[in-house]
């Protein structure tokens, strides 16, 4: 069962009828700067990527990056955003509606995986399916970006706390992957403070 009902296409269909809380503007504080110490690769796929603002701060460095939402209205109000973007930098840009956990693109290979909010939606069996699809869409030396919760709320429909060991328990040289940085840091949101988040940049080893 889902953290967020048995239906979460509309509960979150109904959390972007006003302008959904995590949506800031920009992209989260600790995403760019994890960006300027670990340069992604392309090309970059954007899981869960709401309206935009972290592909199109990726597009804007000269990268080339597909977001993808299953929310209809956040990828139109991305695509909106696009449109408004200098030629060069809205061709190297794409939003498509789809199901970031089935990736629907299977025989293509992405350089980098972002994942701003995307990874502390699901519970942790949902989570280990999520890590065998990226790993299968990363390039050998790509890398999965996430910054996540590192917080527990004790209400329904909010993210999991997602631990620094967490992360160094599911991501093991073992299982084919070496965690180039992690670390505490914030996430913000338009509607409170900002609570404790977990940051980190994962290269997937050759296998
Ligand atoms: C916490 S928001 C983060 C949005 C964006 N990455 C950001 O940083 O502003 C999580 C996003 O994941 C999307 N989402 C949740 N489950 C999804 C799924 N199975 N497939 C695609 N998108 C999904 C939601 O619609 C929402 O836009």
């Amino acid at each position: 069962m889902s953290r967020f009902g048995s239906d979460p296409l509309s509960f979150f269909n109904s959390v972007y009828q006003n302008i959904a809380p995590w949506d800031i503007g920009a992209p989260q504080p600790a995403m760019a700067a994890l960006v300027e110490k670990c340069p992604p690769s392309n090309p970059i796929l954007d899981l869960g990527c709401g309206s935009g603002d972290l592909a199109i701060y990726l597009a804007k460095l000269g990268h080339q990056v597909v977001g993808i939402d299953f929310v209809e209205s956040a990828i139109k109000n991305a695509q909106y955003k696009a449109a408004t973007l200098p030629k060069e930098t809205a061709q190297s840009l794409s939003f498509h509606v789809a199901d970031a956990l089935k990736p629907p693109y299977p025989q293509e290979k992405f350089g980098a995986i972002f994942d701003s909010g995307f990874y502390h939606l699901f519970n942790p069996d949902q989570c280990e399916k999520l890590i065998d699809e990226v790993a299968s869409i990363l390039k050998p030396y790509g890398c999965y970006y996430l910054h996540e919760f590192a917080i527990e709320f004790p209400v329904p429909n909010v993210p999991r706390h997602i631990s620094i060991d967490e992360l160094q328990t599911r991501f093991t040289v073992e299982k084919g992957w070496r965690i180039k940085e992690i670390q505490t840091v914030e996430f913000l949101s338009r509607v409170a403070p900002p609570v404790p988040a977990t940051c980190a940049c994962i290269e997937r080893l050759p296998v």
